[in-house]
């Protein structure tokens, strides 16, 4: 029947994200959708309220902007902050090539301002194990030198060392990590593994266990040097495509009298070619590179990004742009500070007044210094900064203390 007349539903889980097919063209992904099919909550405006009213801080641009929309359980991790109560931050990152993309980084800058917020530690897991199981081509030596590339990326994205540590999955799994996964994995069956994941008879059983690795730096003694064997409830900043990871996780927890891991999921960060699939390593075109020249993001934005404008100038000016499935402003929703200029930029573009040439310079402009900026850090980091990132043998501050109070303006009543 879908081939018959063309139209497919959309596709989202770790491996793959696609939009709707209708009459054979691609659809944005419908995230109102997704919450319904996963069963998670959207973030509403009382919930974003109360976050700033906990805090003192306005919302990041990603929450007021709705890029992170969805949430499982996050009211009890402001409950727990409202109490003086610990919790900390797990996220994490699957190394399938030596340079991460501007897309990976969202999750990372939203740990890094939520860290800075709540004064919470901060654990990422590299999973080097899990893209050597899942890619039939990758050598684990160069899995494990990916992770260590993206460790060095991400430790560019200004993370404490003090209150945050990087691990690879090939390096750190031993001790009371894998007792964790050990017990994760005796209370999943293979039905669970298979029917969450879709995997079948002829998929090797690493896969059927991975969900026990991703499951465990949810529960905080898998990390004695940060928490001792002290029980903390952990919350996971994460793309929505993570989830089926985490309700497998969450069931879990229970069994094992953990809590709960509570989650807050993010939007897709859309490729180049435009809003129905995400930015993808593996497809270069697709993406803008952290180690990418200004002339490299300069021309891939120009040559790849998907415009919402019209076929003529002279229809643009007349009928104007589409902001919801331009790419070059879809990625200035995400890196674009100032909320004035964007609505600006948004009606300029909507009404005609804007071209799709000048939104592309913005775009590039913006790109190209975020970028830089990220450039210059990451060529300072040394040996010796890796060590304190992710020496598991260095004990971490895990005491809740905000950093920087005054990430953004304090609001003033
Ligand atoms: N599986 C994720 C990926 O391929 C990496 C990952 C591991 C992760 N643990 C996580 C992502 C926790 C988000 C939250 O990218």
């Amino acid at each position: 029947m879908a081939e018959q007349t063309g139209n497919t539903g959309q596709t989202v889980n770790p491996w793959k994200v696609q939009g709707e097919i209708v009459d054979g063209k691609l659809q944005a992904i419908d995230y109102n959708k997704l919450v319904d099919q996963f069963g998670t909550r959207l973030i509403d405006q009382p919930m974003l309220d109360r976050l700033e009213k906990l805090t003192g801080v306005r919302p990041h641009v990603f929450l007021r902007r709705g890029l992170f929309f969805s949430h499982r359980e996050f009211n009890k991790i402001l409950d727990l902050y409202e109490k003086g109560k610990p919790f900390y931050l797990y996220t994490g990152r699957g190394p399938s090539s030596g340079s991460m993309h501007v897309g990976h980084m969202i999750p990372f800058l939203f740990c890094k301002w939520l860290q800075d917020v709540f004064g919470a530690a901060l654990v990422i897991q590299l999973t080097d194990d899990e893209k050597f199981i899942f890619n039939p081509d990758l050598k684990i030596d160069d899995a494990h030198k990916f992770a260590i590339e993206n460790a060095k990326d991400i430790m560019s994205f200004g993370f404490d060392p003090k209150k945050t540590f990087i691990f690879s999955d090939l390096d750190y799994m031993s001790g009371p990590f894998y007792k964790n996964v050990i017990k994760v994995a005796k209370s999943i069956t293979t039905n669970q593994s298979r029917a969450t994941f879709g995997f079948n008879d002829s998929d090797n059983i690493g896969k059927l266990h991975f969900v026990s690795v991703q499951a465990s730096p949810s529960f905080s003694n898998s990390f004695p040097h940060i928490f001792g064997t002290a029980n903390i409830p952990c919350l996971v900043p994460c793309a929505i495509d993570q989830d089926p990871y985490f309700r497998l996780t969450r069931e879990v927890a229970q069994k094992l009298k953990y809590h709960k891991p509570s989650l807050i999921h993010a939007k897709f960060f859309p490729a180049l070619q435009g809003p129905g699939t995400k930015m993808s390593a593996s497809i270069t075109t697709s993406a803008i590179f952290i180690n990418d020249t200004p002339n490299q993001i300069k021309n891939k934005i120009n040559k790849y990004a998907f415009s919402g404008g019209q076929d003529t100038a002279e229809l643009h000016r007349l009928h104007g742009g589409n902001c919801e499935v331009d790419v070059s402003f879809q990625y200035l929703k995400f890196f674009l500070e100032d909320d004035e200029e964007l609505a600006l930029i948004e009606k300029q573009y909507s009404s005609g007044e804007m071209s799709t040439g000048q939104l592309k310079q913005k775009c590039i402009a913006v790109v190209q210094e975020l970028v830089k900026g990220i450039q210059e850090i990451r060529a300072t980091v040394t040996d010796e900064l890796v060590d304190q990132f992710m020496n598991p043998t260095i004990p971490k501050d895990a005491s809740m203390k905000p950093c920087v109070p005054q990430v953004q303006e304090l609001k003033i009543e």
